[in-house]
């Protein structure tokens, strides 16, 4: 008998306990293998130079990730594509995905195109348009403080550049049928129409690049598994529109702090997050209070029976931020011996965070004065 119901993952929702397994299966991608860490330690310049999420299996799978790489290596260099839906604060989730592709621009020396979809927060939270304007604002000063070449960055969004996206959007709607995206999607006829047309902007930046240069250019879509539906329509759709299929490379969800089994992943919709703006005091309280603890009732039993480092968050956190393989073995070890409690975790995670938000917050004080350097001109 299986235990509980079985995981949802959708674009528009994540929830319970989630098989990244099966979850390859069922979306189609494929696991990304020794052979593809190879040829990306080559182009980083040594296996210890892979990205520690590459390493440790957080950026899992991938869809013609080595096609990318071999056109790569002919010279025919890719951009990247990801984006933002503006409707509350970045938290740590979206961290790890933008970190790493902060990561990818740097090795590849690539362009990036990122895209804020206020379109959909609109159609698909109950928000204000004024409201979800003020999150592109708030959402583009953490992208910024990521540390993206503006020089190679390139902003999108879809209402203000809506001269250039809807032209494109309207290529791809063309050959979309209803029925597709009802399935892809799990939309009703009771949805609004916008939410039909939706996935149709977020394929544009796919191919926008070959469109705006007139020539194809491959495209690699770094995002977390979620967001494929999206993109195995657009994969389906873009030959036939004369581009080639994108690129993509999926990650697992940064766990919900009430642990993987009750949250699915970080978002602020389920169960407390953190910000990338939380202050130090706050971070605190909150790992404390609410960090899924795999660690015995007592500190005696805790000593005697060792803690279990695979369903405590912290340790998966830590997994996720410290970046050193020996430091994150020996937290592994000593937890799961019971040399350290749980009490200690929490601490060494709470200073692995504050370290990791002080330094954003203080590149987000000065991202405001660089946001139209940012934008897409065309
Ligand atoms: N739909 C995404 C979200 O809700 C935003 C997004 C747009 C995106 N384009 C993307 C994410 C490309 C990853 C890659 O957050």
């Amino acid at each position: 008998m299986s235990k509980g119901k079985e995981a949802v993952v959708t674009p528009w929702e994540v929830k319970g306990n989630i098989d990244y397994g099966k979850l390859i299966e069922k979306f189609g991608v494929s696991k990304i293998d020794k052979k593809l860490l190879s040829r990306i330690a080559k182009v980083c310049g040594g296996e210890d130079k892979v990205h520690p999420f590459l390493r440790r299996g957080i950026f899992f799978a991938h869809r013609d990730l080595k096609w990318a790489l071999d056109e790569y290596d002919k010279g025919n260099k890719f951009y990247l594509y990801t984006g933002c839906g503006p409707s509350g604060p970045v938290h740590l989730g979206h961290a790890t995905i933008w970190q790493f592709t902060k990561w990818l621009q740097d090795v590849f020396d690539c362009e990036l195109y990122f895209q804020f979809t206020d379109d959909e927060k609109f159609l698909f939270k109950d928000k204000s348009f004024d409201e979800i304007q003020k999150w592109v604002h708030e959402n583009m000063l953490d992208v910024i403080a990521f540390g993206f070449d503006h020089k190679k960055t390139h902003f999108i969004v879809d209402t203000k550049h809506a001269n250039i996206m809807y032209p494109q959007a309207i290529q791809v709607a063309k050959k979309l049928t209803t029925s597709t995206v009802k399935s892809a999607f799990g939309l009703k006829d009771s949805s609004n129409v916008g939410q039909m047309f939706y996935t149709a902007m977020q394929a544009v930046p796919a191919f926008l690049p070959s469109q705006l240069k007139g020539k194809n250019i491959p495209c690699l879509i770094p995002h977390a598994i979620d967001q494929d539906p999206h993109f195995r329509v657009t994969r389906d759709i873009l030959p036939k529109l004369g581009y080639y299929k994108p690129a993509s490379i999926q990650s697992r969800f940064l766990p919900g702090l009430g642990g993987i089994q009750k949250d699915g992943k970080l978002s602020s919709s389920t169960g407390a997050a953190i910000y990338m703006t939380d202050s130090a005091k706050d971070v605190k309280k909150k790992i404390n209070k609410y960090a899924f603890s795999g660690g015995q009732a007592t500190v005696e039993e805790h000593r005697r029976l060792g803690g279990n480092p695979d369903v405590d968050v912290s340790y998966q956190w830590l997994s996720f931020f410290e970046e050193d393989d020996s430091k994150l073995a020996a937290i592994y070890a000593d937890y799961k011996s019971g040399k350290l409690l749980s009490g200690e975790l929490k601490a060494i995670l709470i200073e692995k965070v504050n370290g990791i938000l002080a330094a954003h917050q203080k590149r987000r004080a000065k991202a405001e004065s660089k946001i139209s350097k940012f934008m897409l001109k065309v």
